[in-house]
């Protein structure tokens, strides 16, 4: 090697490999970019709200929102929050008993105690549009519940037997517990 190839290298060269680095480090950081921007707009479907989810939210705002508020944080002392509720989360059966025949008694919801009406809508609403309204509710505002089918809802329906009185509070609604209709 001779001093004038060093000479070359560092100086002749010196900015288009500079330029070159530069653009293969672009390069670089642009692929991990590209691929982030369409693999997450690629998501953007699977995690915008289904068909069903839209059902469920449209049963909520007719039917529920008026008491248990838009985001299910209800109204204190009054209507009981939805967010964290153990008796909408806890199993399938309860919400779907709850929804059914509407509860009028005392209950406890988040450490505080209830005592007013919720009306039944298992006249109005069909076994679908309970699971919409249901599940929507138990996966919205931080709830993470599992789905709850129409077949779900007929099967509680039809183990109430045509009764129509309304739940007398949490005591009734754990008494019904005790028989497990869904596996
Ligand atoms: C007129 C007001 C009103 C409407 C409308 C209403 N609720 Fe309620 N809901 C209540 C009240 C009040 C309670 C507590 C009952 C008690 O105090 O005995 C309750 C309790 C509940 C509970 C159990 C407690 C909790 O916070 O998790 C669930 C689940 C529930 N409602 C779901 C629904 C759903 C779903 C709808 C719509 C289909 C709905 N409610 C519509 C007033 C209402």
């Amino acid at each position: 090697m001779s001093p004038r190839t060093d000479a070359e290298l560092t100086t002749g060269s010196h900015a288009p490999a500079a330029l070159a680095m530069l653009l293969a480090v672009l390069f670089v950081l642009a692929v991990p970019w590209l691929f982030i921007r369409f693999s997450e707009r690629r998501a953007a479907p699977a995690i915008a709200p289904t068909a069903d989810a839209r059902a469920g939210e449209r049963v909520y705002q007719r039917n529920c929102i008026a008491c248990h508020e838009a985001r299910g944080e209800g109204r204190p002392g009054k209507y009981p929050p939805l967010v964290g509720a153990s008796w909408l989360l806890d199993d399938k059966e309860t919400p779907i008993r709850i929804a059914l025949l509407g509860v009028s008694g005392p209950m406890d919801v988040g450490g505080r105690r209830y005592d007013n009406l919720m009306p039944n809508f298992g006249v109005n609403l069909t076994d679908e549009a309970l699971a919409s309204v249901l599940t929507y509710a138990r996966a919205s505002w931080g709830n993470a519940g599992s789905p709850i089918t129409p077949d779900d809802v007929a099967k509680v329906r039809a183990s109430l037997a045509g009764e129509t009185a309304v739940w007398s509070g949490g005591a009734a609604l754990l008494e019904a517990k005790k028989t497990t209709v869904l596996p």
